[in-house]
């Protein structure tokens, strides 16, 4: 080894000791005739001391040679320090240094590797493995370490198998394009990337498994956000022989080992909520529940005073934002300019202010008496100094905007604090989903969960009514995982297919080898998969799953440090038959 100990190790007990250390130059101070030097490494950083006066002149001379980044060796005594630094675990010693070997030279970095840094999101990317020598970014990626380490503890505890499933595969429909990679031996031929282990998983179930997971690379060709990557890793489950209360149980219990061994923190039990609830009272199906602020319809109380907005909507609904009565014109205005740009689509915003003084005033007082603004304020149980906000219109596309104002507010408001965490079950998603473009229903989750056997029967007259064994996880609004019971005879999954618009060809074509493995013996099953990369930016406090990725691409799914996706070679695409020349 090049080293006796790592830069994070020696302490006020270590001192005399004669050691050896390596790692790279994080930074210089040169005072004439002493000259400090950081040395750093995964561990810490460990400071080295030069002193002219005491230190052979070749020695001092090298160490004043060296540059940020080099690599360094070095052989040196513990001693103490004259002034302690109580910030640095190591920060009581230094090392009066004996030898010094260069083990490498660096260029100047491009940016300053240091929990601060001065570089751009671009050029940190550019240079990853350098934005990776940071402790802020290496931590992230030591917290994903422990969380994958305390998953696989968990589940082999409750007999879970991990097991690999194929990369090259054929299309699986999780809603997203598929990446796909052409034959070269079967020319026109393509396999594509799982957008998730799910048909394999179902296999194995067939197989006797029994109780299966993965922590799995992911593909999916979709537009990228914070929360999205075209490859993810699931921690993808399944079991046999279970109900549903037996999933949302089990996966509850990963969950809060993950929150009590990662965290420390106890995890009360997880609520839940159907769907039909979490679209009523938050106009989301991933609603945040660390703050309250639940949407309060009104409807009825507005109709018949010749407001035109409220007199022809289908809803009217609002939200009380506590202690925001005194909100001036201009903050009003500039939430008004929030819900209706293009992204969010809203037409205008009703407010009521129920004034500290105990008096009322909205911005439609033309309309509505204090008789019945009274009444408004009633059904929000609004207290004076609270600001109400009433958004109308149809049912569906108002909830939808008034989510959005809600969890602005929540932010402004600093209600959606990092360090507190809320769960929730979100269950009885509805089975399929209209699709205004395809003008037919898709499967809202994937088209081999099962529906609930009381609904069935509305599946040719209502079908957007059909609820389905789905649920998701929810955590401070963000859909951490999903799933649901599976279906597991041939002449549902058909049944399925058809109301999708599969012709029975095209749906023996892509999943004949599902449907026949279901007419050998396919016990009862069900799972869900979690989206690690977002477990692990949600544990570390963060919005973005990026830097929980040790080597992500960019906002437009480039990787800027190897530059691709790139060109082949002709001869590459001939030999593909891509180019046929
Ligand atoms: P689903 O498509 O809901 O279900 O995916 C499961 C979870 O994966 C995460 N996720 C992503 N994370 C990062 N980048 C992405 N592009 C991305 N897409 C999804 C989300 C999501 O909740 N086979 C089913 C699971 C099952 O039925 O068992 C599936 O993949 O956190």
């Amino acid at each position: 080894m090049l080293r006796t100990h790592t830069c994070g190790e020696l302490r006020i007990s270590d001192v005399n000791k004669h050691v050896v250390l390596a790692g790279w130059v994080q930074r210089q101070r040169d005072k004439g005739s002493v000259l400090w030097i950081d040395l750093r490494d995964r561990y810490g950083i460990t400071q080295l001391i030069f002193d002219e006066s005491k230190t052979d002149a070749a020695l001092f001379n090298a160490a004043r040679a060296l540059g940020r980044e080099f690599v360094v060796q070095v052989e040196a005594t513990v001693v103490e320090r004259l002034s302690k630094n109580d910030k640095m675990p190591t920060g009581d010693i230094e090392l009066k240094v004996t030898k010094l070997t260069v083990l490498n030279t660096a260029k100047l970095p491009p940016f300053t590797i240091e929990d601060e840094t001065d570089g751009g999101d671009d050029l940190r990317m550019k240079y990853r493995y350098l934005d990776l020598r940071r402790n802020t970014v290496r931590e992230k990626l030591q917290l994903r370490h422990k969380m994958a380490q305390q998953t696989r503890t968990y589940l082999d505890a409750q007999n879970f198998i991990e097991v690999e499933t194929p990369v090259l595969i054929k299309s699986t429909p999780e809603g997203a394009r598929d990446f796909v990679v052409p034959s070269r031996i079967h020319h026109g031929e393509f396999y594509a990337l799982p957008q998730s282990p799910q048909t394999f998983k179902q296999l194995l179930m067939v197989s006797g498994f029994d109780r299966y997971y993965q922590i799995v690379k992911c593909f999916r060709d979709e537009d990228l956000r914070a929360d999205r990557q075209p490859e993810f890793t699931q921690i993808d489950c399944e079991m046999a022989f279970i109900t549903q209360e037996d999933i949302l149980s089990t996966f509850e219990g990963l969950v809060r080992h993950l929150f009590k061994n990662v965290k420390g923190i106890d995890l009360p039990s997880v609520p839940r909520m159907n769907y039909d609830e979490a679209m009523k009272l938050y106009g989301s199906d991933k609603p945040d529940t660390r703050f309250a602020m639940k949407f309060v319809e009104i409807t009825e109380h507005t109709k018949g005073k010749n407001f035109p907005v409220f007199e022809s909507a289908e809803l009217v609904v609002g939200i009380c934002a506590k202690g925001c009565s005194e909100y001036s014109r201009k903050q009003i205005d500039e939430l008004t300019e929030f819900v209706k740009r293009p992204q969010i689509g809203a037409k205008g915003l009703v407010y009521v202010q129920y004034r500290t003084d105990g008096t009322i005033k909205s911005s439609v007082d033309k309309f509505y008496s204090p008789e019945d603004l009274n009444v408004w304020v009633e059904k929000f149980n609004a207290q004076p100094g609270d600001l109400i906000f009433l958004m109308a219109g149809e049912a569906y596309s108002t909830r939808k905007q008034l989510n959005e104002l809600r969890l602005l507010l929540g932010d402004r408001l600093g209600l959606r604090d990092k360090n507190k965490f809320s769960a929730l079950w979100v269950i009885d998603f509805p089975l399929l989903e209209w699709n205004e473009e395809t003008k037919r229903y898709h499967a809202m989750h994937h088209p081999f969960t099962s529906p609930k056997r009381e609904d069935l029967h509305l599946l040719d007259t209502d079908p957007g009514k059909v609820r389905a064994n789905a649920y998701d996880m929810v955590i401070n609004g963000t859909e951490v995982g999903g799933g649901s019971i599976r279906i597991h005879d041939r002449p549902t999954q058909q049944l399925m297919f058809t109301h999708l618009g599969f012709t029975e060809e095209e749906a023996k074509k892509q999943f004949g080898f599902l449907m026949e493995a279901f007419e050998f013996g396919a016990p009862p099953h069900g799972g869900i998969a979690f989206g690690f990369d977002r477990l692990c930016s949600l544990f570390g406090g963060a919005d973005s799953i990026r830097d929980f990725i040790a080597f992500p691409k960019n906002n437009a799914g480039r990787d800027v440090m190897i530059d691709t996706p790139s060109t082949i070679s002709d001869e590459q695409l001939k030999e593909l038959g891509i180019l046929v020349k």
